[in-house]
């Protein structure tokens, strides 16, 4: 498997021949000088309604048939701008044969860009018998991190959301670590605007002091898995 770090909350994760986007952020992302159009993709996972996660996921699912994987009302506003979604709920799980897709619960707001009700915001589990992993969305620290040990296999690692600010600090990440029993944490919501710059060292500390891997992704890197 192989995943990328776009930017943001932005992953493609490549898996076979399937293709997983999630939270394609690009057009006004300061840091990312990439034609959104230009990434393929068969699925795109949407956490939650805000524009630095919807960002550019109905142009990519047009251009590529791919499917949009978001709670109900945040595929409902892509549907309406012509996407092709599947609309579930936190809690809900889709079997694609090649890897199941859960929402769990991520404490957060969402609001969708054209200021409609965007449901409520969700992480993803995805997993098979050959890979384990948590995307936590914008998720704050939340006691429900403590389920996810018991809802998917033994996560190979965890994207969270690291910039304070609007979602968990450094300090709240290693805890949901710790909660969600993963040692390998990549990092993503950092740098993009000013409120939510990390501080590296700051960071890495944390994480060694308590014996877990921390990985930090420049813009556009694949992370070695
Ligand atoms: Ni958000
Ligand atoms: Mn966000």
């Amino acid at each position: 498997m192989k995943l990328k770090f776009i930017g943001h909350s932005c992953f493609l994760l490549e898996y076979k021949e399937y293709k997983i986007l999630i939270d394609p952020f690009i057009t006004g992302n300061p840091n990312i000088n990439l034609d959104p159009l230009s990434i393929e993709a068969n699925y795109i996972l949407v956490s939650h309604g805000h524009s630095d996660h919807v960002g550019d996921s109905v142009e990519i699912s047009k251009k590529n048939s791919a499917k949009i994987i978001a709670n109900y009302e945040v595929a409902e506003y892509c549907e309406k701008l012509g996407a092709n979604t599947l609309g579930m709920n936190i809690g809900g799980m889709v079997d694609l044969d090649f890897c199941k897709i859960k929402l769990v619960t991520a404490i957060h707001s969402s609001r969708l860009p054209d200021g409609s009700y965007g449901g409520n915001p969700n992480g993803f589990l995805v997993y098979n018998d050959e890979f384990s992993l948590y995307f936590a969305g914008d998720s704050a620290l939340t006691l429900d991190m403590q389920l996810i040990p018991k809802l998917a296999p033994k996560l190979d690692f965890a994207i969270l959301p690291m910039g304070d600010y609007y979602t968990m600090g450094i300090e709240d990440c290693v805890l949901a670590a710790q909660f969600i029993d993963c040692q390998r944490i990549i990092a993503c919501h950092f740098d993009t605007f000013p409120p939510i710059k990390l501080d590296r060292n700051k960071a890495h500390n944390a994480f060694d002091k308590n014996g877990i891997e921390l990985i930090i992704p420049m813009v556009g890197e694949y992370i070695k898995l």
